[in-house]
């Protein structure tokens, strides 16, 4: 990601005003496009799950519908690992956890496959952006509820004049851009 750093950060699109006013939606669908900074960016987020030697160290990939959906797989096939979908509700057809949680206007929920991730399991949680920590926070309580460890987060973005980190204490946050 170093290497190719500039030319990710011209890949990151700010859209004003976007889904309400007064907010900065920041469109990732280039980097997808780009496919020198798709591999930077899978390759980045897949170090996560990494030890400093380079040994894998996780069972599984979790990611979050939708867009962890599009980060993850990419980031499990890099490791050699499983990947494992934490659904919005209503979408998984076998028995399930489910964690609701608050957004800034109302709540969601999001669920997990009860046999998805088995007792000590280990776990990288793959998503796009890192902002109040909600998405990350619900879902490493549906991990931890089917037995298992989340111990990394990557994320390619990290808002950090939000408190994500602290949603997820405890365990290491690998944000590609800081922004
Ligand atoms: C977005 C983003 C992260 C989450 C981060 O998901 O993809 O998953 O918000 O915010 P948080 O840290 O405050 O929880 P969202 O559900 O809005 O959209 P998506 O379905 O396109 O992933
Ligand atoms: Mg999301």
């Amino acid at each position: 990601v170093e290497r190719g750093g500039q030319a990710l950060d011209r890949l990151i699109v700010d859209v004003a005003d976007y889904p309400q006013p007064g907010i900065v939606f920041k469109d990732i669908t280039p980097v997808l496009a780009d496919h020198d900074a798709l591999v930077a960016v899978v390759g980045g987020l897949a170090t996560a799950g990494r030890d400093a030697d380079g040994a894998v160290h996780v069972d599984k990939v979790v990611g979050m519908e939708a867009r962890g959906f599009i980060l993850g797989p990419p980031v499990a096939l890099d490791l050699g690992v499983g990947f494992v979908p934490v659904r919005k509700a209503g979408k998984l057809p076998r028995e399930a956890h489910a964690v609701t949680y608050a957004l800034e206007y109302g709540e969601a929920t999001l669920e997990l496959h009860r046999d998805a991730v088995r007792p000590g399991e280990r776990v990288l949680l793959v998503d796009d952006v890192l902002a109040t920590g909600g998405t990350a926070a619900a879902t490493r309580d549906l991990v931890e509820r089917c037995g298992g460890v989340v111990v990394a987060v990557a994320v390619l973005l990290e808002l950090t004049f939000l408190p994500g980190r602290d949603a997820v204490a405890g365990v290491p946050v690998t944000a590609l851009r800081p922004v």
